[in-house]
């Protein structure tokens, strides 16, 4: 995990997750902060796990996928753009950095970039990769609405998958 570790300690990464937690200060849904990217890095590489692909797409990229779909979040609130976009623009430089190849860092900007489609209705003639499918899932899968106080009021509760049992 060294590449990880490089990443996390990364100036410009930590920059972004202060922005992120700054702008949700006083947000009341779902926060965009190290806990939730955490939670995901894992969840991705748990479900690769059980999907077989794991081999093939290893432990680093996983997590780097987690750790960075959301860094352009504060982007969003100050903005309005689309933060799938912002996050992979802002995760290139990181990547390089971290010592991730042109392969890895392709298949991981795609991942960001797709983190966002509704995978029921969105498949349409876009190829999701197996690690754009993990990380999307793991971010609702990251959710723990079953306990959440702000679930009465969410948009997104209806297509949460943990809204009324744990799941993983
Ligand atoms: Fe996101």
């Amino acid at each position: 995990m060294e590449r990880i570790n490089r990443l996390i300690t990364n100036r410009d990464y930590r920059h972004y997750l202060a922005y992120n937690r700054k702008e949700e200060e006083n947000r009341y849904f779902c926060r965009h902060q190290f806990e939730h990217l955490v939670s995901v890095a894992r969840l991705t590489y748990l479900l690769l796990l059980e999907e077989g692909n794991s081999t093939f797409i290893g432990k680093e990229a996983a997590y780097a996928a987690g750790l960075l779909h959301d860094i352009g979040r504060w982007h969003q609130y100050r903005f309005g753009t689309e933060h799938e976009e912002t996050s992979a623009t802002l995760a290139e430089p990181l990547l390089e950095e971290a010592g991730f190849n042109t392969e890895e860092n392709r298949l991981i900007i795609k991942a960001i970039k797709q983190h966002r489609l509704n995978l029921e209705e969105d498949t349409g003639n876009r190829h999701i990769s197996p690690l754009g499918k993990a990380l999307n899932r793991a971010d609702k899968l990251s959710r723990l609405c079953i306990s959440c106080g702000a679930k009465n009021e969410c948009k997104k509760i209806s297509r949460q998958p943990q809204k009324e049992r744990l799941i993983y």
